[in-house]
């Protein structure tokens, strides 16, 4: 936790309305948007005597009052108001301690570094990787659906796991309906003719793809720096069938698009950050994934799904479409406990 998630750029969620808290190993942090509209962070710890000052995962507040003496502070951490502490208490020496607080892609993805100095290379990840994901103008989205999940494991097998998909044929079957096992680079050796015709496919959508994207002024090749401290990994993946969303049938979730698309076969941009975050964004909604140590053997994931701000459920998505296949045992929020039937075209499972 020390080296790298004190250190680090970490991601910790979308923009809020409003206020939002995440706790980071054991520091608690508190991200507030100001009248001014700029989003802040800081330390949710009183400079008194350390009490916890929003408590909570949201809060809608003003001023931010601490609930033990009552010492408030302003939206910009400044300290206003501290009773009977003499005339000689300087408040200016008592103001919230800053968190560094970046958004990327035009705002809209929170990334937070409790550094002293944090690294200088996050400019020029958001100077390479917002070209790819600003189109889907995730600043004017909202969460349409988040979910917790607690692993059991330690947090680099979790960010290990999503780094390959040589095992989504075995345990997601369902994401090989959009997503095509052969785009994540495995070779093609030993496979039987089911597969080589599916891999003949794969590159024949592949080159349309290429051809469409191009067409609608979409970068899609491979942009990564992983030597950086700040590595990340980009790059738009074909989507089968009609090419949509990360669906079971393969079509949008949400008939309001994001952004001002009008085309929703945009396929898939497929974003990784080091050391914790990955995300898919497609034409109708967007999923982001944010994953935090709780111990060396658990891991908090958090996963938030996000439609165009517009967007009304049961108009223009259901949540039922938009929530992935739960299994009974996991706990998670709304959508917990909820199977659907599904059964694999290759296995049969
Ligand atoms: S601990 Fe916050 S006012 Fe005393």
């Amino acid at each position: 936790m020390d080296l790298i998630f004190h250190r680090h750029w970490i991601f910790v969620g979308v923009e809020p309305d409003d206020c939002m808290t995440v706790k980071v190993g054991a520091s608690p942090v508190l991200i507030l948007r100001g009248e001014d509209m700029e989003i802040r962070a800081f330390h949710n710890v009183c400079r008194h005597r350390g009490a916890r000052l929003v408590t909570g995962p949201k809060a809608t507040i003003g001023n931010i009052v601490c609930a033990y003496h009552g010492w408030t502070y302003g939206e910009t951490g400044e300290l206003f108001f501290a009773e009977h502490m003499g005339p000689d208490f300087d408040h200016s020496c008592h103001g919230l301690k800053p968190v560094h607080l970046r958004t990327l892609a035009l705002a809209g993805l929170i990334f937070i570094c409790l550094a002293e100095e944090a690294p200088d290379d996050f400019d020029r990840m958001a100077e390479a990787v917002t070209p790819y994901i600003a189109p889907h103008d995730i600043a004017n989205s909202k969460v349409a659906y988040s979910y917790d999940l607690i692993e059991d494991g330690n947090r680099k097998l979790t960010m290990e796991n999503n780094r390959e998909c040589y095992h989504c044929a075995i345990n997601h079957p369902e994401l090989t309906v959009p997503l095509q096992e052969y785009g994540f680079g495995f070779s093609p050796d030993d496979i039987d003719d089911y597969r080589r015709a599916d891999i003949a496919k794969y590159q024949a959508e592949l080159e349309v793809a290429y051809a469409r994207w191009a067409g609608l002024g979409l970068p899609s090749d491979e942009c990564e720096a992983l030597d950086n401290t700040t590595g990340y990994r980009t790059r738009r993946l074909v989507l089968m069938g009609a090419g949509e969303s990360h669906t079971l049938d393969t079509r949008r979730d949400s008939k309001k698009l994001l952004s001002n698309f009008k085309d929703a076969r945009l396929d898939g941009l497929s974003f990784w950050t080091h050391p914790n975050s990955w995300y898919h964004f497609m034409a109708d909604h967007a999923v982001t994934f944010m994953c935090m140590p709780l111990g060396p053997d658990r891991t908090l994931v958090r996963t938030n799904r996000l439609v165009h701000k517009d967007a009304v459920e049961g108009r223009d998505y259901d949540l039922e479409n938009l929530i992935p296949r739960l299994d009974d045992d996991q706990p998670a929020g709304r959508g917990s406990g909820r199977a659907r039937p599904y059964r694999h075209r290759a296995t049969g499972l």
